[in-house]
């Protein structure tokens, strides 16, 4: 793996579900391949509907969130969607290579038409975008939670019928670097994914102040408890879930056999949770709090010319391959 890229919406502020199911992953790849290209996707958000104000704050919030997790800006490329423009100019060149039929087979798309009175064509295009996104860097790997491998498996097919058409191998077959383990699920209702647009008691921000995360953790739906099952609850699971991905395993197993037997008391795991929570996010949110805005816009500026780099080569290959542009009179 040379280059990996990956994206991520700009909702605000991160959760644990967002750093779990990928941000973590993200920072350890940085340790592991020469070059890391991280993108805020703010043409993506537009899709589901726009918020005049609401948009760019969010997308600086979520930018220095993910330097507070560890994404190094001396190591990898973090910027803005936005800030380069090549990314809508080769997502309208690869529309020309998408087929209507597979776009229309996205789950992610049925799911959000679904909950949308308005479906805009581009929340219907939007994996075009996407393959943009990926394919612009020529990129060798894409780290994502598994609700995005329908997507790369599209990218792959548009890669793929590029080439073919066009007659040479010029887009790399990307691969899909799923996250490990499990997915955090909602602490209000755990047979959902944790997800902002919930409510506030479903997930934990990953700037909430100590108290307030010991104090959600602790209105977590569990069962009655008391007694021994051959499987724990799914809420009680999710609390153990979220002790092991703290690094806490071996606290995680003896607390799981305790359940098991029908020994635990629920007060006393979610305690450890609550511990255990805070001190991974302690470092966290002192990092974010000494991180001004200006920083943040500064970080994204340098980032958006060194992806530029990349994109503006890529995009002139494209336009001299399809026969557009001046150069190709
Ligand atoms: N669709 C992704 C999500 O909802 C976000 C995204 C946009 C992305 N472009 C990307 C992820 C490119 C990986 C690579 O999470």
């Amino acid at each position: 793996m040379r280059r990996i890229f990956s994206g991520i919406q700009p909702t605000g502020s991160l959760h644990l579900g967002n750093y779990f199911g990928a941000v973590r992953n993200w920072v350890q790849l940085q340790d592991q391949v020469p070059e890391c290209i991280y993108c805020v996707v703010d043409y993506h958000a537009i899709t589901g509907g726009i918020e005049p104000g609401e948009l760019a704050r969010r997308t600086r919030q979520l930018a220095g969130d993910l330097v507070a997790c560890g994404i190094d800006p001396s190591r990898s490329i973090l910027f803005v969607q936005s800030h380069v423009p090549e990314h809508t100019e080769l997502a309208w060149v690869l529309s020309a290579f998408a087929a209507y039929g597979d776009l229309s087979r996205m789950t992610q798309f049925k799911d959000k038409a679904e909950r949308s009175k308005h479906i805009s064509a581009g929340l219907f295009t939007y994996p075009v975008l996407q393959a943009a996104d990926i394919l612009l860097y020529l990129a060798d790997g894409v780290p994502v939670g598994d609700d995005q491998s329908q997507h790369l498996e599209f990218t792959r097919g548009i890669a793929r019928r590029f080439n073919q058409l066009i007659g040479v191998e010029y887009f790399p077959d990307v691969a899909t670097l799923l996250s490990d383990g499990k997915r955090i699920m909602s602490l209000a209702d755990p047979d959902s994914k944790m997800s902002k647009s919930l409510g506030d008691k479903h997930y934990i921000g990953l700037l909430e102040p100590a108290s307030a995360v010991a104090k959600k953790i602790r209105s977590a739906v569990t069962d009655i408890g008391g007694e021994a099952t051959a499987t724990v609850s799914p809420g009680v699971a999710n609390l153990l879930d979220l002790l092991h991905l703290c690094g806490a395993a071996d606290k995680a197993d003896e607390l799981t056999a305790s359940a098991l037997a029908g020994e635990l008391r629920y007060g006393d795991l979610k305690l450890v949770v609550a511990e255990q929570v805070n001190a991974l996010l302690e470092p966290i949110r002192e990092r974010r709090a000494q991180l001004s805005d200006a920083e943040v816009v500064d970080i994204l500026r340098s980032g958006a010319q060194r992806a530029r780099d990349i994109a503006a080569a890529t995009m002139t290959r494209v336009r001299g391959l399809i026969g557009v542009g001046p150069e190709a009179l």
